[in-house]
């Protein structure tokens, strides 16, 4: 019997997100899932740390096969609190990081065929390619450990139980369970680790192990555009990019009239081959009658994602004489971002030098493009 903890309870402080690392998405999944999916073959029980609160939705993730625990305020508390209900009768336990992602499930098993012919802890680890210096606290260097004897330790660290266990009874804290093993006296054996088990600390790395799992191929890209004409009813609101603009007068039409929502709406749909505004939301849905563009956009990228895409980026251009869209640009962002789940969205305008499309000051129009991936 052989057990795996995902440690996935850190709220990844410098990855900067808004969620919990461990449910930021890599490509169509979770960090977790990619990481549980990897791991389960090798082993029996699969344990998860969760960040306090996260708990329920991490279960509805992971699904009945997977044991969830709250996680504690550091690494190795989280670990001991896994350790705690895993199987008593586990032979070999595998500790990870959901933020390693990629680590394959060959890493995993060669792991665990090490523990098999002996080893008592057995840890992936990569020759480091830097040259690391130590420092004092004043910045100043100590000392440069010859490179060629360094390396630069991942997960899953396999240990037998009884090791692992020992290395834990004591609330002694360090970023890996390997050095608590290893300080007990116990031979910590490495072997060679994977590029691909990259640690996701910034968004930076989400990036790189993007290209790891091959999405780039599947990128597609759409145009939409929108326009309306301001109204003769001057109590009309504007409704634009999301945002209410309390001094300007609103646009006919028979919903809120936001050609910046709608335009990146037409963009995702035509990106995606999924139709557009009209065949999704016009008659056919009465229930979309009137509705907000931040509604619309929520309801595009449901769409878009039951098909499998993710949006990569939007841009959107508004066009016409006002609002001066510069002042409120983050804000306007912020606005379509959220409605898109978080997507990163730009936003520009521009006037047209008195001509033609909302140039004479008639109303505003969008051009929006969108870029996803599956
Ligand atoms: N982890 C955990 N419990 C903690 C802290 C971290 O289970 N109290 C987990 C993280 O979820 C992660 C792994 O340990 O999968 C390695 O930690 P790290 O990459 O540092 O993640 P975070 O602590 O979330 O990130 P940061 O340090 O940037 O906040
Ligand atoms: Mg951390």
């Amino acid at each position: 019997m052989i057990v795996a903890i995902i440690a996935a309870a850190g709220s990844g402080e410098r990855f900067k997100a808004k969620i919990p690392k461990a449910l930021i998405h890599l490509g169509d999944k979770t960090l977790l899932e990619h990481a549980i999916a990897r791991i389960a073959p090798v082993v029996q029980q699969i344990i998860v740390t969760a960040p306090a609160g996260y708990e329920e939705e991490i279960k509805t993730i992971v699904g009945d096969d997977v044991v969830v625990v709250t996680g504690g305020s550091t690494r190795s508390e989280s670990v001991r609190r896994a350790l705690a209900v895993a199987d008593s009768s586990a032979q070999f336990i595998l500790v990870h990081d959901a933020a390693r992602s990629l680590a394959s499930t060959a890493l995993a098993h060669s792991v665990i065929t090490s523990l098999q012919s002996g080893e008592v802890a057995v840890i992936p680890g990569l020759p480091e390619v830097n040259t690391v210096n130590v420092v004092d606290g004043d910045g100043y260097v100590l000392s440069a450990p010859d490179r060629a004897s360094l390396r630069a330790v991942q997960t899953p660290q396999g240990f037998r139980t009884s090791v692992l266990h020992e290395a834990h009874k004591q609330a002694s804290d360090a970023t890996d369970d390997a050095t608590l093993v290893s300080k007990l006296g116990h031979k910590v054996k490495v072997i060679l680790g994977e590029e691909s088990a990259l640690k996701i600390t910034t968004p930076a790395d989400l990036a790189i192990a993007m290209t790891f799992i091959g999405t780039s191929s599947e990128f597609r890209t759409g145009v939409g555009v929108d326009a309306h004409a301001f109204s003769a009813d001057k109590e009309r609101k504007l409704w634009l990019a999301g945002l209410l603009w309390p001094d300007e007068v609103g646009v006919d039409g028979h919903s809120d009239g936001d050609v910046a929502a709608h335009a990146i709406c037409d963009a995702l749909f035509a990106a995606t081959s999924t139709g557009d505004l009209g065949s999704n939301f016009g008659t056919s849905r009465p229930e979309y009658a009137g509705a907000s563009g931040s509604t619309l956009l929520a309801e595009t990228l449901k769409i878009i994602s039951a098909q499998g895409y993710s949006i990569s980026n939007v841009t959107v251009q508004i066009i016409g004489n006002r609002p001066r869209i510069g002042a409120r640009r983050a804000e306007a962002i912020q606005a379509l971002s959220t409605a898109l789940g978080g997507a990163a969205v730009s936003i520009s305008a521009t006037t047209t030098d008195g001509m033609g499309l909302t140039g004479e000051g008639k109303g505003i129009a969008a051009i929006a493009t969108a870029l996803v991936f599956k």
